[in-house]
């Protein structure tokens, strides 16, 4: 059972996870929070030596270089003999710009499977408390951590220049190797890597939204030795889904640290008498068992504890809800634990989405049409794309007025949705409603409600403009229209989307507000009316998407239950952007469709069992425009979509093993294990120099069991598919292929030669 402890005399706290842990201590008579130990498990009696270690400093050169000792702050405050990049940096009324703190308390709390410690830190002369927050939870190795600051005086405001959500120091190894995941629109989630040396590097967003360029996840892995299975990795992933800043920093003496949290690139916030500042979560883990096992915790966890769950921190207030009628505010007390921390989350059902069959060109005759041709594919959820509401026939006008379009619906939404539930299927709706059309009545009665600087351009992207959601009564009307919207038609999904990065981030005519933090009050109102939409409509299930997968974080995956990874439907392409995106998020999580051939983007012809085993290594979706499928393709797609409805639990349940990567050549192959059932994909392209891989070698068996193939119903030993490999089908050079394998394990009376 993971648990935080606290050992009074020798002032250390050891949070303790399934098999690592975490440790650090009072320092300097209270004035510090050293960091002790992130790692391998370690008897509590350990700590003591660790202690003796920190408080000695480091010897010789290392010393004089990084100014006589050694700083392992467990958070970083600017002020005094420190240049480490500092987790806090405020300035007081009366020009102070440094802290200088004492521990002045903590708690530690248990609710089900969650352990939380809070450690307050009091400022000793102004009216500032950082309460530093550390989470475990029951069987993970996760360790989730943020950050509160609080104005406890009824002086004038605090002004806050940057506040990180965490500081995460590594232990001394000869070097680092950086994992992060970088790329661009059509080409998200793509691995990069660097060396940590001396100095710092910097992954950040400026964009106001996650970003389709980089990702707030890492891995570090000593020497770069890390392998798929074996090796010691650190991960962090960071819950913010608007602009946000990685820094990684080697100091003088040779120490590693990893830290971050909103980014502190045109951001100020001034923190009024009374008021909280609750930090985005920043959650780490530690493993020895190579990169797949970082990953396959990750997307443990995520499912017990974060798709979809909703988080207490924002619920808890920030940004100007309190300033307003509260009504897009969550009901208090529903928090994090109260939406059943802990359980699996519902499987992710097959779902259809009508935009590259029909883009802007929706209507009512249509929709049915391909509803029709979808639910005899044995479709769940028939989701209508852009283009059924206001003057939206193309991207250029409409955005912003969320009334059903009566040329395309003259009979309202109603007949449509009815008409696709007698079929048997959910109906999902597309929306972006933090975004606006010039050419719309929302931007006509209100051109003061979008972000701008006064007399300056109003850059547009996609013809859009962004919503000034720092505004409450904005973020109001956000809510009010796609709350009525879900109260007056029985919608049972919703893609959310934001097709553009912010700018400007203005708001002129408001005076006397604090126009820096409109960065990070954008992001808490919109986490703020996902809550209190997702409270006041629990059966509506939510997809995020931003232009394609702009939009991937944990804080966002709080409030959705899947994510749109890409606008690049083409399945090869997807092989690579899915091996990045399930580096950090579950397969669960990842929607992908199977779409049209020839592709619309790449143009490239693939075979449609191929597009199938592709799009089903996620959450299965079909993208194309059904009404030009021929009856053959349809009656493979049934087919499959009949096979995927069997494996989906393995798929969206299980462990992933990445059994062959796409980043070594034009071949690559993952496995799912959950209990008995094991489903291997493979997917390969046009062979160039050199011969495909006739077997591929499996992970994660049962060694002395057998195995039975669903298909062909051939048996084979664990410890055979695990040395020799299971055997793959060879087709011509010059083709792409793919396979799907579904063993079970069989029991021991089946297998009398164990
Ligand atoms: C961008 C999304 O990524 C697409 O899937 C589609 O929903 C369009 N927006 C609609 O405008």
């Amino acid at each position: 059972m993971a648990g935080i402890w606290h050992d009074a005399a020798a002032g250390t706290w050891l949070a303790e996870m399934r098999s690592t842990s975490y440790a650090f201590s009072l320092a300097d008579d209270g004035a510090a929070l050293r960091h002790l130990h992130w790692g391998a498990a370690l008897p509590p009696a350990a700590l003591d030596g660790l202690r003796a270690t920190a408080a000695g400093g480091m010897p010789g050169q290392e010393a004089q270089l990084s100014l006589g000792r050694e700083r392992p702050d467990e958070y970083v405050p600017w002020g005094g003999l420190r240049f480490d990049e500092p987790s806090l940096k405020a300035e007081y009324g009366d020009g102070t710009r440094s802290v200088e703190w004492l521990v002045t308390g903590h708690r530690v709390t248990r609710r089900g499977p969650v352990s939380t410690l809070h450690v307050d830190l009091a400022d000793t002369v102004h009216p500032l408390r950082v309460t530093l927050a550390y989470r475990v939870y029951d069987g993970f190795d996760v360790l989730d951590r943020w950050a509160t600051l609080r104005h406890e005086g009824d002086g004038p405001p605090v002004l806050i220049r940057q506040a990180h959500s965490a500081n995460w120091w590594l232990p001394l190894r000869d070097s680092w190797r950086l994992r992060y995941l970088h790329g661009g629109w059509g080409a998200e989630s793509q691995l990069a890597q660097a060396w940590l040396t001396p100095g710092k590097i910097v992954l950040e967003s400026r964009r106001g939204i996650t970003s389709h360029q980089l990702s707030p996840w890492f891995t570090l892995d000593a020497g770069g030795t890390a392998t798929e299975e074996d090796g010691e990795v650190y991960s962090g992933s960071l819950a913010w889904s608007g602009s946000w800043k990685l820094v990684f920093e080697t100091n003088p003496g040779g120490r590693a640290h990893a830290c971050g949290g909103v980014n502190d690139f045109d951001w100020a916030y001034r923190l009024g008498p009374g008021e909280e500042l609750v930090l985005p979560r920043f959650a780490g883990l530690y493993t020895t068992g190579g990169l797949g096992a970082a990953s396959r915790e990750w997307h443990a966890w995520q499912l017990a504890h974060v798709l979809g769950r909703g988080d207490e921190a924002a619920a808890r207030g920030g940004g100007r809800g309190d300033e307003v009628g509260r009504g897009w505010m969550p009901p208090s007390g529903r928090t994090v634990l109260d939406r059943g921390d802990g359980g699996d989350p519902p499987l992710r059902p097959v779902l259809y989405n009508s935009w590259e069959a029909t883009s802007f060109r929706v209507s009512e005759a249509g929709q049915a049409r391909l509803a029709e041709v979808a639910a005899r594919l044995g479709i769940e959820c028939f989701v209508m794309d852009d283009g059924w509401f206001g003057g939206r026939d193309h991207d250029r006008a409409g955005l912003g007025d969320w009334t059903v379009s009566r040329e395309k619906f003259p009979r309202g939404l109603g007949p449509l949705i009815e008409q696709v539930n007698n079929l048997g299927m959910r109906f999902g709706l597309w929306i972006e409603p933090e975004s606006v059309n010039p050419d719309s009545d929302l931007y006509r009665a209100h051109p003061d409600w979008v972000y701008h600087f006064a007399g300056r351009t109003r850059s547009q992207h996609r013809n859009q403009l962004v919503l000034n959601l720092a505004r409450p009564d904005v973020a109001e009307w956000v809510f009010a229209t796609v709350d009525r919207l879900l109260s007056e038609n029985h919608i049972e999904f919703l893609k959310w989307d934001m097709n553009r990065p912010l700018s400007e981030p203005g708001w002129p005519a408001q005076s006397g507000h604090d126009p820096e933090r409109a960065w990070t009050d954008h992001v808490r109102n919109l986490y703020a009316v996902l809550d209190g939409l997702r409270a006041a409509h629990p059966g509506v299930q939510l997809e995020s998407c931003a232009g394609g997968g702009g939009r991937v974080d944990l804080g966002i995956l709080r409030r959705v239950e899947q994510a749109w990874p890409s606008d690049n439907t083409d399945a090869w392409d997807r092989v690579t952007i899915q091996e990045g995106f399930t580096q950090a998020y579950p397969p669960q999580a990842m929607m992908a469709w199977v779409t049209d051939s020839p592709n619309w983007l790449t143009h490239r012809e693939l075979p449609l069992s191929f597009r199938f085993h592709v799009a089903m290594a996620g959450a299965l979706g079909v993208g194309g425009d059904l009404l030009r499928w021929t009856g053959q393709d349809l009656a493979e797609a049934a087919e499959l979509i009949a096979v995927y409805k069997g494996i989906r639990p393995v798929i969206q349940r299980g462990q992933l093993y990445r059994l062959a990567s796409v980043l070594h050549g034009p071949f690559a192959a993952s496995e799912y294990v959950a209990g008995d059932d094991v489903v291997v994909l493979a997917w390969w392209g046009p062979r160039q120099c050199g011969v495909r891989p006739g077997r591929i070698r499996l992970a994660g068996l049962d060694a002395g069991a057998r195995y039975r193939d669903a298909g062909t119903g051939r048996l084979n030993w664990g410890a055979v598919l695990m040395e020799e490999g299971l055997a793959l089908p060879q087709e011509p050079a010059g083709t792409f292929g793919s396979t799907l394998v579904h063993l079970v394990r069989l029991g021991a009376d089946e297998a009398p030669h164990r």
